[in-house]
């Protein structure tokens, strides 16, 4: 089952715009009841203002309707198991549990899992706010 999401995620690597880093990257999770998310990263001239590839997944799965994210794998073109950068693992644990698996890529497949516990331990969790 995860190679599945790898090919999705190295799909949308494809449309990754990123002319400045040339580091493409993309993204793809799936929720528990099958459906699959994707994105790449988008750059823009000033620098800051761009965004991770695991955003964009992100923002197609809150407009999809959202729920129970129970894995995701991540591919960079010119980098074997890139994993998801601080902010990024902010974002996705705000959708996903400690148990959420992480497929890290290289351009073959899976090369690595981990899950969000291993990633982002002692993470600032919303609950007070609520
Ligand atoms: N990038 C991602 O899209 N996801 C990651 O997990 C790491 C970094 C992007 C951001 C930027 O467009 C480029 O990679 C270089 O940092």
């Amino acid at each position: 089952m995860s190679h599945d999401l790898f090919e999705a995620a190295k799909t949308a690597m494809a449309k990754a715009h990123a002319p400045y880093s040339r580091f493409p990257v993309g993204a793809a999770l799936r929720t528990e009841d099958g459906r699959v998310f994707t994105g790449a990263n988008v750059e823009v001239a000033s620098y800051p203002e761009g965004w991770c590839a695991e955003t964009t997944a992100l923002g197609h799965y809150i407009m999809g309707g959202g729920g129970k994210i129970v894995e995701i794998a991540i591919l960079a073109e010119r980098m074997a198991k890139c994993s998801p950068c601080g902010g990024c693992r902010q974002r996705l644990a705000e959708f996903c549990r400690p148990e959420t698996k992480l497929y890290l890529c290289d351009d073959t497949g899976v090369a690595e899992t981990v899950t969000m516990g291993d990633i982002f331990p002692y993470g600032f969790a919303g609950d007070i706010l609520k």
